[in-house]
């Protein structure tokens, strides 16, 4: 039964000790959350502040709203995902952290929106997205609340897409950092939290061999790339997707196999997702594919693949295994669908590695923190993070790993800055 109370909604109070059992798991993980929670204790950068958060509410993510509680703000947490909710992560938030969390694993849609909308009832003054939700609901329905606003933040690829269009029709009504585009963010969280924790999604929720299969990945941006990496380490035959020729090329000389959709679909064991736009496994697709096909989202919506189709192509559907739905064909052919095309690697799994949400959330924190100072200078953009934050992480990170790296002597520094001097 849900537990409602003026601090959120969650599913279950009692699951809290576990919560804060999972919440410390994660923390030995994530040094660079850990050094920026220390200081914002004794610093209170984000005194006075009211943050709204919409993320997916893991381990990870509870280390990071602790840390900006600990910096001075009172911070609201609803899901960004209706599958992806750690309940008894959401229980400790609640009971052991003081952090008002909206979030049931497995909500429905109204719920969904009911969780962001009590977030945002708590006026926030910045807001932190991961897939521009909030946002959305601010530049819509909750337009009531955008005189509190003075900053945000956004954690996706997909969110900051979603940004830029408003952007480009001039109606964005406050400042926004485009957080994934740090490069300690995209360059690990999309490519290795991505190709490791996608793999683990499929692999708990249908316990298939990768060796040997022949893997169909659309979308070789950074999350494509590293699901493409991982599956080719694992033995599979990787075929890649693509609409951009820059990337399809790239995917080619990384090795793989580049091809059509409608010419992947016939010939593919496992089709994965990661366009960040909608229907790249759609209904001629779908048609062609093989008896026993697999099909998985790691995109951050799930309209990545035309589940309507599915769904009307289909004489019917069982749920085989939790999170696998076998779709039965009129043609006789069986095709599964898992967590219901939402982002695999949160519904099935964990989501990525704590070690590597270290640096996306460090980049979160320190932008919460240059937004609190900054944001009155700051106009109605989407902002990139500034170089000094990335750098700062980037040797904060590898300070914690234990590697040591070398410096430029005067005597290279100079040559660098000169233009004279030649062979
Ligand atoms: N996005 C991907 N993996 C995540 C995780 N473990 N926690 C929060 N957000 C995520």
């Amino acid at each position: 039964m849900a537990t409602e109370t003026t601090k959120g909604n969650i599913k279950d109070a009692s699951l809290a000790a576990e919560g804060v059992r999972r919440i410390e798991w994660a923390a030995r993980e994530m040094p660079v959350v850990r050094l920026i929670r220390d200081r914002f204790l004794k610093e209170k950068p984000l005194a006075g502040l009211i943050m709204a958060t919409c993320l997916h509410v893991t381990s990870e993510t509870a280390n990071l709203v602790i840390a900006m509680r600990d910096g001075g703000a009172e911070v609201v947490l609803c899901a960004s995902n209706p599958l992806s909710t750690q309940d008894s992560v959401a229980a400790a938030l609640v009971g052991e952290y003081g952090i008002a969390t909206y979030a049931i694993n497995g909500e429905d849609n109204e719920t969904y929106y009911k969780h962001l909308n009590s977030a945002l009832d708590h006026k926030p003054n910045i807001t932190m997205d991961d897939g521009a939700d909030l946002v959305a609901a601010l530049h819509s329905t909750r337009t009531d609340m955008l005189d509190g606003i003075v900053g945000g933040t956004e954690e996706t690829t997909t969110g900051v897409i979603r940004l830029n269009s408003l952007a480009a029709e001039g109606k964005l009504r406050y400042p926004i950092i485009a957080v994934n585009d740090a490069d300690t963010k995209h360059f690990f969280d999309n490519r290795y939290g991505t190709g490791q924790s996608t793999l683990d999604g499929i692999t708990r929720a249908t316990n298939v061999l990768w060796a040997g299969k022949t893997v169909v990945v659309a979308g070789y941006g950074w999350c494509g790339k590293g699901v493409a990496m991982r599956a080719k380490g694992m033995g599979a035959n990787v075929v890649v997707t693509e609409i951009n020729p820059v990337r399809a090329l790239e995917a080619a000389m990384d090795g793989h196999r580049v091809m059509s959709m409608l010419e992947a679909s016939s010939i593919g064991d496992i089709f994965i997702t990661l366009t960040g736009g909608m229907k790249a496994v759609s209904r001629p697709h779908i048609e062609v594919m093989k008896d026993g096909a697999i099909m998985a989202n790691s995109g951050h919506f799930n309209v990545e693949i035309e589940i309507e189709a599915l769904e009307e192509m289909a004489d019917g559907k069982q749920e085989v295994r939790p999170m696998v739905d076998e779709y039965l064909m009129q043609d006789g052919r069986k095709l599964y669908l898992l967590g219901e095309g939402r982002l695999i690697n949160l519904a099935a799994a964990e989501g990525h590695p704590s070690a590597v949400m270290d640096m996306s959330f460090a980049n979160q924190a320190l932008c919460a923190e240059y937004m609190a100072q900054t944001a009155h200078t700051l106009e109605k953009k989407v902002y990139a993070v500034p170089t000094d934050i990335d750098q700062e992480i980037g040797a904060l990170k590898l300070r914690a790993m234990g590697i040591t790296i070398d410096t430029l002597t005067t005597e290279q520094q100079k040559y660098l800055d000169s233009w004279d001097v030649g062979t």
